[in-house]
């Protein structure tokens, strides 16, 4: 099929690589000039583990290309829209605006019988919209809602093979489209729910509402585990074997963070507030208090570590993505603390293997190394906020030798306490005595 692709960030490249990589002729647009330059020269504009293998492979089959002309979306029977949907900047609610501007933007170049499929997260509500918005103006043209369930750093296999096929539809010739574009999956074995625009909206808050409840259950279990010198880790082991409950997305720690899940169930509480139905999902509130405070504990264990006051102490902070295997330092908790300590007077360096250049764009304040070895050296505390291989698989005794002070914070629970004693260090986990 011939496909365009709106929006070109962590989303709308990855997906276009791979609808390339299925086999159908992809043109990926956006409006940043440098972002389109990156891509046609075959280089990932972000961190993404495979995305340049695939990239490449599909330039080279001729069946991508990139522009930065919304012109070329004309003759392609898809138009995804994969544009951002980030928090506003004066609420919780989502952002629409680049959501709005891509569609609007594509109507002049819509043929009839074509299909506009929207992949950005957005409140319940929008896709019912923009069909309105479509329907003026393209009335032989369509749309649907087919959310998108990747992780960062799995995203191309999560893309080519995904848990599941969500399509919000109003017409049967959507669904035999989709099937069209997703058939490779679909033979695959993938199952495909399909729905009403509504449902495929709220199915995919509601997954991402559900994962960051999972996480701040247990990081409240932490909570109480600090108070009663109970373990949070063998907690959740045993808690896990429950196949009813499950032992993924209960890893306590320094919390979530990301570009979606803390924006996602903001906007969802700020959608189902303007439904007038905001007590169904207040608890999402708690939610997020309970994962901010694990910041707060993280920076007070530091204190603690260091004596009641950072000032002039060196901190080591070991990561700062908001998670492993990416470089997006969006709401991440690593980042914000760094931030804090920094804030508290101490020398902090910031070491991370893919995100140091993305930090300093945010937080210029800060001192960063690619160096492992440079951050934790002659440091007084070292902080691991994100569990990157090569920091879970540091040697407790050669770290202990390249620091002042043999004192660590695992921040992500993911160091063994007793090897690290046995070395000399002061440890503390999060719900660990
Ligand atoms: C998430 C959803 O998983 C994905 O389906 C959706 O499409 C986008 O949002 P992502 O943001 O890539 O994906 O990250 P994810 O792997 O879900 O992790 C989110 C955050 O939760 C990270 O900061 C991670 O460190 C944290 N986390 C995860 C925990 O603190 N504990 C856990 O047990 C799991």
């Amino acid at each position: 099929m011939k496909i365009s692709v709106i929006g070109c960030g962590y989303l709308g490249a990855v997906h276009a690589s791979a609808m390339a990589e299925l086999g159908h002729e992809v043109v990926g647009i956006d409006v940043d000039e440098e972002k389109i330059g990156q891509l046609r020269a075959g280089k990932a504009p972000f961190f993404e583990p495979g995305l340049t293998e695939v990239l490449s492979s599909a330039l080279a089959s001729g069946r991508l290309t990139f522009t930065t002309d919304i012109a070329h979306a004309a003759g392609a029977q898809v138009h995804f829209v994969a544009v951002g949907t980030p928090q506003a900047r004066d609420s919780q609610a989502a952002d629409l605006s680049y959501v709005d501007a891509a569609v609007t933007s594509l109507l002049p170049h819509l043929g009839a019988g074509d299909l506009v499929v929207g992949k950005s997260t957005v409140p319940v509500g929008t896709a019912a919209r923009l069909a309105g918005v479509v329907a003026e103006h393209a009335p032989d043209a369509m749309l649907a809602w087919n959310p998108e369930f990747l992780r960062e750093g799995f995203a191309v296999r999560d893309t080519i093979d995904p848990d599941r096929l969500v399509y919000g539809v109003a017409d049967d010739r959507a669904t035999a489209m989709l099937d069209e574009v997703y058939a490779q999956t679909i033979s695959n074995g993938t199952p495909r729910v399909v729905t009403d625009y509504a449902t495929a909206e709220l199915v995919k808050v509601a997954a991402n509402a559900f994962l960051a409840t999972k996480i701040s259950f247990i990081n409240a279990m932490a909570e109480i585990a600090e108070v009663t010198g109970a373990d949070v880790t063998q907690l959740a082991d045993a808690i896990g074997h429950d196949t009813r409950i499950g032992r993924r997305f209960l890893n306590a720690g320094v919390g979530f963070g990301g570009g979606c899940l803390p924006k996602d169930i903001r906007a969802f509480v700020a959608r189902a507030e303007e439904l007038g139905r905001g007590e169904s999902v207040a608890f999402l509130k708690e939610v997020d208090a309970i994962n901010m405070r694990r910041r707060d504990r993280v920076a007070d264990l530091a204190i603690e570590a260091l004596g009641g006051s950072p000032f002039g102490h060196k901190v080591a902070v070991l990561g700062v993505t908001f998670k492993p295997h990416s470089d997006d330092v969006r709401d991440s908790p690593a980042l914000d603390v760094a931030v804090r300590l920094k804030g508290l007077g101490a020398d902090v360096v910031v070491t991370d293997p893919e995100g140091l250049d993305n930090a300093r764009g945010r937080h210029p304040q800060l001192l960063y190394t690619e160096m492992t070895e440079e951050a934790l050296r002659f440091a007084d505390l070292a902080v691991l906020v994100t569990e990157w291989p090569e920091y879970t698989a540091l040697d407790p005794k050669a770290v202990a030798g390249l620091m002042r002070t043999p004192r660590i914070i695992d921040a992500r629970n993911v160091l063994d306490p007793a090897a690290w004693r046995e070395a000399g260090f002061a440890y503390s986990g999060l719900g660990r005595n």
